[in-house]
């Protein structure tokens, strides 16, 4: 099984690049995870359906490329991060031929608040459920002082329950929905 994640962060020091590590440290082995970077795609312009940049292209057939996909966002101004809905934008066109449609998504994030990106993640919900995702029921909402978070991907122990619970349980969400 092959889970693309994307980081809603474009931050060298970003916490939420250090989530997606964590998950896949705590990732039940046999799965391959690769990112689905978003951080040079320029910013969606509907005057370039038909003549889109080569990197909103790569973008959106790796969309296509995985089983299952992680949203990783962080919260700005109580909203997921802008790279991170210019990347839906470009995946969700032209229209009728959105790449979200019909794939399993989840949503998590990060930040060092109580808020925990909760917010970002009920607003994130809406455009993936639009655009037909299948979006991943569970929620976890990850203090990242409290979790011990760094942006190398380390993690406190106390952590590991939930964070294996998560990821553990959209692999299995993804299998289910690929069978026959
Ligand atoms: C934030 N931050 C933030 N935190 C939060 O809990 N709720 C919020 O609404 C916001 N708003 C916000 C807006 C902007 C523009 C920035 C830059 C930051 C703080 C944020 O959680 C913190 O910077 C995280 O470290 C961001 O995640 P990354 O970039 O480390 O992955």
């Amino acid at each position: 099984m092959k889970i693309g994640y994307i980081v809603g962060s474009l931050s060298k020091e970003s916490l939420n690049r250090g989530l997606a590590k964590a998950f896949i440290a705590v990732a039940p082995l046999g799965v391959d995870f690769v990112e689905l970077p978003i951080a040079d795609l320029p910013m969606y312009n509907r005057d370039l359906d038909g003549n889109w940049p080569q990197v909103a292209l790569d973008f959106k057939q790796s969309i296509l490329g995985v089983d299952g996909i992680v949203l990783i966002t962080p919260e700005h101004n109580r909203m997921y991060s802008a790279p991170l809905a210019n990347a839906i934008e470009w995946g969700s066109r032209p229209f009728g031929s959105s790449a979200w449609s019909g794939k399993p998504v989840a949503v998590t994030g990060t930040a060092p608040s109580n808020e925990a990106t909760g917010l970002a993640q009920v607003h994130l919900r809406a455009p993936l459920v639009f655009c037909g995702s299948t979006v991943y029921p569970a929620e976890v909402y990850i203090n990242a002082v409290d979790a011990g978070i760094t942006p190398e991907g380390l993690f406190a122990e106390s952590a590991r329950p939930y964070l294996q619970e998560f990821i553990s349980g959209f692999i299995d969400f993804v299998e289910e929905f690929y069978r026959d």
